[in-house]
C-alpha cells in the first residue's frame, strides 16, 4: 500500500521543507504589492484539466487575475503535476503550496474522521441533498474542524456520484467477491467494500491507471468525469452505473498564508472563490453525462444500468456500513446529516 503522509520518504519532507523555507524568506519582506511581482498562489490538485474541479481551478485562477488586476496570480497545477495526493497536505501545511481541493475522502487521513461521513454509500438520492449538507450547518461544522491542522476551508466543489467498474460485470453483490477495488484512503471506503466481499485497495489518484493496466487491481469506483479524462475504458472493460455514493471536495488554503494576504486582495480571491464555486457546482452533472457519453462512444467499455431489484439489492449489502461507522464518524453527526437528506438507515 502506497498512501499516507506517514509513509513520506525522509527525501520528500526534506525537498518541502526546504520548499517552505524558501517561500517564506521571499514572502518575509512584504506582501504588499509590487509591479512585476503578483502575489502567486499555487493550486495542486490531481485530476485533469477537463473536470469539474479542473475546470473549476482554472475559472477561479482567471476570475483573481481579472478581479486583482493580476495583483494575485493563481497557477493551477494538476494531475498530480506538483503533488500526488499522497503529500499534498502536507505540502500544503508547510506552504509548498497555498490551495488545493482534495476529496473529502481524504481527510480521514488528517484524523478529521467526520468528512467520511460524505462516503457513506447511498446517503444522498441527488446531489441537491449533498449541497444542502455542505451549505448547511454540517458543512460549516467540518471546515471549523480544519484549523487545528493549520488549514482553512474556503468552499465544497461537487463531483457527482460513483459508479463501479471493473474487469468483469458487477451486478450483484456476489460478483464483487475476492475482487481487488481501489479506493480512497477512507475507514468508510473501506468498509464498503468489505461489505461486498472484495478487497479494498487504497492507492494514490495519480497511481489508478497503471493499477488496473497491470492488474494490481481487478475495479475501481469513481465519478465518471474521472474514468473518461483518466481513459479507464481502455483497462475496464465494465462499467456500473451504480451511483452508490458521493465524491466531492474541500478547497483548502494554508491558513498563516491567507491571513496574512493584504486584506483587500484576499477579500477579491475569496469573492473569485465564490463564484467558482458556484461554477463548479453548475458543470458538475454536465460533466458526468458528457464523460458518460464519450465513454459510450469509445465502444470499449460496457456500461451496465441496474434495474431496481439490483439497485436494492447493492443497497442492501451496504447498509451495514452506516451502523459500523456510527462510531467513528460521531452518532450526533449521523442523527444531524440523516436529518438533512432523510436518509433512513434501517430501511432497505
Ligand atoms: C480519487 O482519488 O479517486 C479522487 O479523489 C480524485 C479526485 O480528486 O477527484
Amino acid at each position: 500500500m502506497t498512501f499516507g503522509c506517514a509513509r513520506m520518504s525522509v527525501t520528500r519532507r526534506q525537498l518541502l521543507r526546504g520548499f517552505a523555507a524558501a517561500a517564506a524568506s521571499v514572502a518575509t519582506p512584504s506582501w504588499a504589492y509590487t509591479p512585476n511581482r503578483p502575489l502567486v498562489l499555487k493550486f495542486s490538485h490531481v485530476v485533469a484539466d477537463d473536470t469539474p474541479k479542473g475546470l473549476a481551478a482554472q475559472f477561479f485562477a482567471k476570475r483573481v487575475t481579472e478581479l486583482t488586476a493580476a495583483k494575485v496570480r493563481v497557477e493551477v497545477y494538476p494531475s498530480s503535476s506538483l503533488h500526488s495526493d499522497k503529500d499534498e497536505i502536507e505540502a500544503l501545511q508547510v506552504g509548498a503550496v497555498q490551495l488545493l481541493a482534495p476529496s473529502l475522502a481524504k481527510f480521514g487521513l488528517l484524523g478529521l474522521r467526520e468528512f467520511e461521513v460524505f462516503d457513506l454509500p447511498f446517503l444522498f438520492d441527488n446531489l441537491l441533498e449533498a449541497r444542502q449538507l455542505t451549505q448547511g450547518k454540517v458543512g460549516q461544522l467540518l471546515m471549523s474542524k480544519l484549523s487545528a491542522r493549520g488549514l482553512l476551508g474556503l468552499g465544497f466543489w461537487e463531483n457527482g456520484f460513483k459508479s463501479f467498474s471493473a474487469t468483469t460485470p458487477l451486478i450483484r453483490p456476489v460478483d464483487f467477491k475476492g475482487k481487488r477495488i481501489r479506493i480512497q484512503p477512507s475507514s468508510v471506503l473501506d468498509a464498503q467494500i468489505r461489505a461486498l466481499g472484495a478487497v479494498p485497495y487504497p492507492l494514490a489518484f495519480s497511481e489508478l491507471p497503471n493499477a488496473l493496466r497491470t492488474g494490481l487491481v481487478d475495479g475501481q469506483e469513481g465519478p465518471l468525469s474521472n474514468f473518461y479524462t483518466q481513459s479507464l475504458q481502455s483497462v475496464q472493460k465494465h462499467l456500473t452505473l451504480s451511483e452508490h455514493g458521493y465524491l466531492g471536495y474541500a478547497v483548502i488554503a494554508n491558513q498563516r498564508f491567507w491571513e496574512r494576504m493584504p486584506g483587500d486582495l484576499r477579500s477579491l480571491t475569496e469573492v473569485a472563490l465564490l463564484e467558482a464555486t458556484d461554477y463548479a457546482n453548475s458543470i458538475a452533472h454536465r460533466k458526468s453525462e458528457e464523460a458518460l457519453q464519450a465513454v459510450l462512444a469509445t465502444g470499449k467499455t460496457v456500461v451496465h444500468r441496474l434495474n431496481s431489484d439490483q439497485r436494492l439489492a447493492l443497497r442492501k449489502a451496504l447498509l451495514p456500513v452506516h451502523r459500523q461507522m456510527e462510531g467513528r464518524i460521531g452518532r450526533e453527526l449521523l442523527t444531524q446529516v440523516y436529518a438533512v437528506t432523510g436518509f433512513d438507515p434501517s430501511a432497505a
